[in-house]
């Protein structure tokens, strides 16, 4: 039986001989104290104290756009004078859509009895009442504070004494680049998806051997050397794999709650048409063009990643590809569009069958994982961490004290601390002695890394 609301895990029982499929119990422990995000639970009022990315600016245009955040119905749209609202969307008179309301020039007009509504949910007209001071006239409408920062909106649906400043990480305005903005739907719980970037291991797996090849024939097989490390603002995954003479190494990071960044892929890059000046090698004539980045920016930075819950079984990343602000269109959208592949539906399904993306394998767990089921490894460490450190953050909350993530000093642009690198990886002779070298250069990295030595520029990728 599974334990509703419970902190105990509900563990599975595997197979222990062959043909021992009768012997399997499952668990159906949903872990319901990190996936639900209704208001009221504990997840859910964790994530409401953050700003939440929850449409495309270009999705808000002349009319209204419906979205759903953490379980609740909402209607983002602009002004005709300009200015962004987020409110519920159901009309506070007799609950139609807002999404088929008028936009005004100072809100939005309900198309039903034409109730008029402010930005901040003031409530400006009730043309039908004609007692003076009425209690419609009275009260305001559900409304949340918005933002908008190139090219998608966020909003804040936390308790208003709680509502933090705006974050302006690094990576949200480095410059020479731009911030493209993307939006990929899944109809699965958030957490699964949150955990696939502290998952290094995939990379050789469904993106190298099985998969789309994002990363190329040069990640197969390469089985990295895989670490976790709590950050001020939440904690790095950091990979290290061995590829012929270089080693490449990978720090993704997780910024608390639901923000990851993922650095540059690097793949075997003659076969990438004009992306000749971001090579890397190892500095002979003959091997520098041997790999390529395939979304490189002047942080190293692929792609920065929201996990936003639209309710516990749907969700969406949102976030930007990091790319140079002189990059000719055509390269980007080349770029981007191998990026994409593989992140939606939107194939048919033998394809996905026959190369499967991050979409097939992350919706295809299940609408709630069971993670009572998971056997984790030593290669799952970072979602260990995550998990966590999540954990650690709900019941902060709920203790009303501060979570990490928002704990951090908030000096303009904020650090973090993904990256990406190469660095010579000369011969060894022994397994025992690649093992003690690679271990080492972990440690010598995180250590730089943390301290703010590694350099902040696209020379990240060149070997040290
Ligand atoms: S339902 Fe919106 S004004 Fe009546
Ligand atoms: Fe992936």
């Amino acid at each position: 039986m599974t334990k509703a609301n419970s902190d105990e895990p509900v563990r599975g029982r595997p197979a222990t001989r062959p043909f021992g499929g009768y012997d399997v119990i499952r668990s159906t422990h949903r872990d319901e104290e990190l996936t639900l995000v209704d208001k009221g639970t504990p997840c859910g009022e964790y994530l409401r104290r953050f700003w939440q990315p929850l449409a495309l600016a270009s999705d808000v245009r002349d009319l209204p756009f419906a979205a759903r955040l953490l379980g609740e119905d909402l209607v983002v749209f602009r002004t005709r004078a300009g200015r962004l609202g987020v409110l519920h969307k159901h009309c506070s008179h007799r609950g139609a859509s807002l999404e088929f309301g008028q936009i005004s020039d100072e809100g939005i007009r309900c198309g039903y009895h034409g109730w008029h509504y402010a930005a901040d949910g003031r409530i400006l007209d009730v043309p039908a009442e004609t007692r003076p001071g009425s209690y419609a006239q009275r009260m305001c409408h559900g409304a949340y504070p918005v933002r908008e920062y190139k090219g998608i909106v966020f909003a804040y649906l936390g308790p208003p004494g709680e509502q933090p400043e705006f974050p302006i990480y690094d990576f949200m305005d480095a410059a020479g680049e731009d911030c493209v903005p993307y939006c990929w739907p899944l109809d699965c719980n958030w957490l699964q998806v949150r955990e696939n970037t502290q998952d290094p291991i995939h990379l050789t797996f469904l993106h190298s051997m099985f998969g789309i090849k994002q990363f190329g024939a040069n990640l197969a097989n390469a089985i990295p050397f895989i670490r976790a490390h709590e950050t001020p603002l939440g904690q790095v995954t950091t990979s290290i794999r061995r590829l012929g003479d270089i080693y490449y190494v990978r720090i993704n990071e997780m910024i608390m709650p639901n923000v990851a960044r993922v650095p540059d892929a690097l793949r075997e890059g003659r076969a990438i048409p004009n992306n000749e000046a971001n090579a890397v090698g190892t500095g002979s004539d003959t091997k520098a063009l041997r790999y390529k980045r395939l979304l490189p920016s002047s942080h190293g930075m692929g792609l920065s990643m929201w996990v936003i819950p639209n309710d516990n079984e749907n969700s969406m990343f949102f976030g930007w590809h990091h790319v140079p602000s002189d990059e000719p269109q055509s390269v980007r959208d080349e770029r981007i569009r191998q990026v994409e592949h593989g992140q939606t539906k939107d194939r048919p399904y033998h394809e996905r069958q026959r190369n499967p993306g991050d979409y097939d394998a992350i919706v295809s767990q299940g609408k709630i994982v069971a993670r009572g089921n998971d056997k984790l490894t030593s290669a799952d460490v970072g979602i260990g961490l995550y998990r966590h450190q999540l954990r650690s953050g709900i019941r902060a909350v709920a203790q009303n004290q501060r979570p990490k993530g928002l704990d951090v000093a908030r000096t303009a642009p904020i650090p973090t601390f993904a990256y990406a690198l190469v660095r010579p990886a000369p011969p060894t002779g022994s397994a025992e002695e690649e093992a003690a070298r690679v271990q080492a250069l972990e440690k010598e990295i995180v250590a730089d890394l943390m301290a703010f030595r590694l350099p902040q520029t696209s020379r990240a990728l060149e070997p040290a």
